[in-house]
């Protein structure tokens, strides 16, 4: 199991006078400009530039950060590739975007060759290609690249991971989980036109957002950590949810409302690890429901559902057979890094989880460290958009997952969360 590696040394909370890290920031829309307003809290950080193509957004971020008394970062929005002359600036110790997903890999990149960290919203890569010139990229600068993957700094998901390395739920047989949400207005707007979001809906096929679900699976199965993912095999329903969601916004005359989209409503991944875990996995957007992550972990001693957020533990739960409140576990078992930053996170983004997330990662930046989230996790875990694809296209055949690691997944390394 892995162990919460530099914790020990972690008791303590940062002193206040803690050396600054230096941020450039691409991509200031909905996620960007909640990002920055996180960052904007969180001790030593200074904002020195951002970057958008829309001129407007990129005044507001500029807004925001003298509006908290702060300098006026320089801004960059000479087109979609401005944000190179952005990464090439002395005074930055990191870059992150939170631009649309096909440049989150050139953005990274060109952050990494210039000798920074980067961070890159969800997911990293949209193509395997991508996958391997993040990996390739950050080892040969020896810069880390971390996708900026919130659930895992959950509150569920780090109490969880706990009890996990814990033993309490014994040794992990499988787990569930899935992007399960109505995310239909960001796909398509007032007038029925697909945003660029929705534009995936109609050339991709598989699972376009698998690392929600999927990062604190990754850390409750020690994927990289002593284990990997194998193989996948993934099937895809009809697609019916945006021409029904178009036709009653927009009327049965507009083109979204009987154009064919390549993409199924709902996506279903099975993927097993070298180990032996199981770990279904769901993609399901474009249909009228509730949000639901899943983020159920079976082992030989009990299951947690984060749907029901219960558990049951065999010889501990009170009734056989029947699931217990997770409230006195959350008192016994909240995560050590939760526990120290949940007041201060209070308010901010995912229930404080964007604090987390952020924090651990300009974190490893003042630390020189690698990330907790590193660049082969992030490759990984964003595989499954180019594989769950692969897989449908052929009718659910099973396709490997390429070993990102070159055999490191091995190496028992711990998880790198703390304060220190
Ligand atoms: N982790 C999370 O919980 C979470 C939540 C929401 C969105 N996201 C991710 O954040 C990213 C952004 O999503 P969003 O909802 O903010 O989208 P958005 O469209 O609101 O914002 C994207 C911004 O990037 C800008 N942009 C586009 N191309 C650019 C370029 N080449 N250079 C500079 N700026 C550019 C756009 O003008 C826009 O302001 C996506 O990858 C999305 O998946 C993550």
């Amino acid at each position: 199991m892995a162990a919460a590696g530099g914790w020990a040394a972690a008791s303590a909370l940062p002193a206040q006078e803690v050396e600054p890290v230096r941020v450039g920031l691409v991509g200031v829309g909905n996620r960007g400009s909640s990002l920055l307003r996180t960052m904007l809290r969180i001790p030593g950080v200074e904002i020195r530039a951002v970057g958008d193509i829309n001129e407007e957004r990129l005044a507001k971020a500029q807004q925001q950060a003298t509006e908290a008394g702060r300098e006026k970062p320089e801004g960059y929005s000479r087109g979609p590739e401005d944000f190179r002359r952005l990464v090439e600036r002395k005074d930055l110790d990191a870059v992150i975007n939170a631009t649309p997903w096909h440049w989150h890999t050139p953005i990274a990149v060109a952050a990494m060759k210039a000798g920074k960290y980067a961070a890159t919203e969800v997911p990293a890569a949209t193509t395997l290609e991508e996958c391997w010139e993040l990996v390739e990229t950050s080892e040969k600068t020896g810069k880390p690249c971390m996708m900026l993957e919130n659930v895992c700094y959950f509150r569920n998901a780090l109490a969880v991971l706990n009890m996990v390395q814990q033993g309490m739920l014994g040794e992990i047989v499988h787990c569930e989980g899935g992007y399960q949400h109505d995310v239909r207005t960001a796909l398509i707007d007032e007038h029925g036109d697909l945003k660029w979001r929705g534009v995936y809906q109609t050339e991709r096929r598989g699972n376009d957002y698998p690392t929600h679900p999927l990062g604190p699976i990754a850390w409750w199965t020690d994927i990289h950590r002593g284990d990997r993912f194998s193989y996948l095999t993934s099937m895809s329903s009809k697609a019916r949810g945006m021409n029904t969601y178009v036709r009653k916004r927009s009327g049965a005359d507009h083109a979204n409302a009987t154009r064919q989209f390549a993409k199924g409503d709902v996506n279903t991944s099975l993927i097993r690890t070298e180990n032996g875990v199981t770990i279904t996995l769901y993609y399901d957007t474009v249909l009228p429901r509730p949000y639901d992550l899943i983020l159920r972990i079976q082992g030989t001693e009990g299951i947690y559902s984060g749907t029901l957020d219960k558990i049951y533990l065999e010889d501990r739960s009170p009734k056989p057979h029947e699931w217990e409140s997770m409230d006195g576990y959350y008192e016994r078992y909240d995560h050590p890094l939760w526990k120290a930053l949940n007041e201060r996170a209070n308010g901010m983004g995912h229930g404080g989880a964007d604090y987390l997330t952020l924090h651990q990662f300009l974190r490893a930046v003042r630390k020189g460290t690698q990330t907790p989230i590193d660049v082969w996790d992030s490759a990984a875990w964003s595989a499954i958009m180019p594989l769950s694809e692969m897989s449908v296209d052929a009718r659910s055949a099973p396709v490997d997952f390429p070993d990102f690691t070159r055999g490191r997944w091995q190496e028992r390394r711990p998880i790198d969360i703390g304060l220190d």
